[in-house]
């Protein structure tokens, strides 16, 4: 697929179906993950893959987006700071969005759980042996859609896009 059309058509996707998901898919949309840039190189991010049935079930439980998902990545994340600052919120989300795209890459639909995620943050922490070091950042359901969510409204870039400096939406003459 086009890079740019894996962008355009990565939707967030909240019902799967059973189809079981391979491992060497869930090591490619992971390794994409490791892939991405993050403040200072400290790369505080760990990746657990599910796929066992039985955790998989309780897993669907935290939140009505996993529906049906026979498999999960759940991104873990060492909350510490760097000489330079905090980080890790930045870093999670660049390899959660490089994980989103290489499943859309692959042919495989997911979708960003996060909200959910806090509430039952202690329960995922127990059902994963998750030490306390480390925060459950974000779930991502993993498998074949069994939905097809339209392409929600986006920004206009003629709303968001401006030259130079801000409030000229004007496209300049330019290279
Ligand atoms: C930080 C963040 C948290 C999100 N949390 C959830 C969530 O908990 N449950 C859910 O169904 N979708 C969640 N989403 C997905 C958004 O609802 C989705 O990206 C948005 O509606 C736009 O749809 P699209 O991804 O298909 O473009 C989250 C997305 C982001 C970036």
């Amino acid at each position: 697929m086009d890079f740019f059309d894996v962008i355009r058509e990565r939707r967030s996707v909240r019902k799967y179906s059973s189809e079981p998901v391979g491992r060497d898919v869930l090591e490619k949309i992971v390794a994409a993950g490791i892939e991405a840039p993050s403040g200072c190189n400290e790369q505080l991010r760990q990746y657990v893959i599910v796929d066992d049935p039985e955790t998989m079930e309780t897993l669907r439980g935290v939140s009505g987006a996993l529906a049906g998902a026979p498999a999960a990545i759940v991104l873990l994340v060492e909350p510490k700071g760097t000489p330079y600052g905090e980080f890790y919120i930045q870093d999670a989300s660049a390899a959660l969005e490089n994980m989103l795209l290489a499943a859309t890459a692959l042919d495989h639909a997911a979708c960003w759980v996060e909200g959910a995620v806090r509430p039952h943050e202690q329960a995922i922490r127990e059902l994963l042996g998750v030490g306390e070091d480390l925060r459950v950042w974000s779930l991502m359901p993993v498998g074949r859609a069994a939905e097809a969510p339209a392409r929600p409204k986006k920004s206009d870039p003629a709303d968001v896009v401006h030259y130079n400096r801000y409030g000229t939406r004007a496209r300049p003459d330019g290279p």
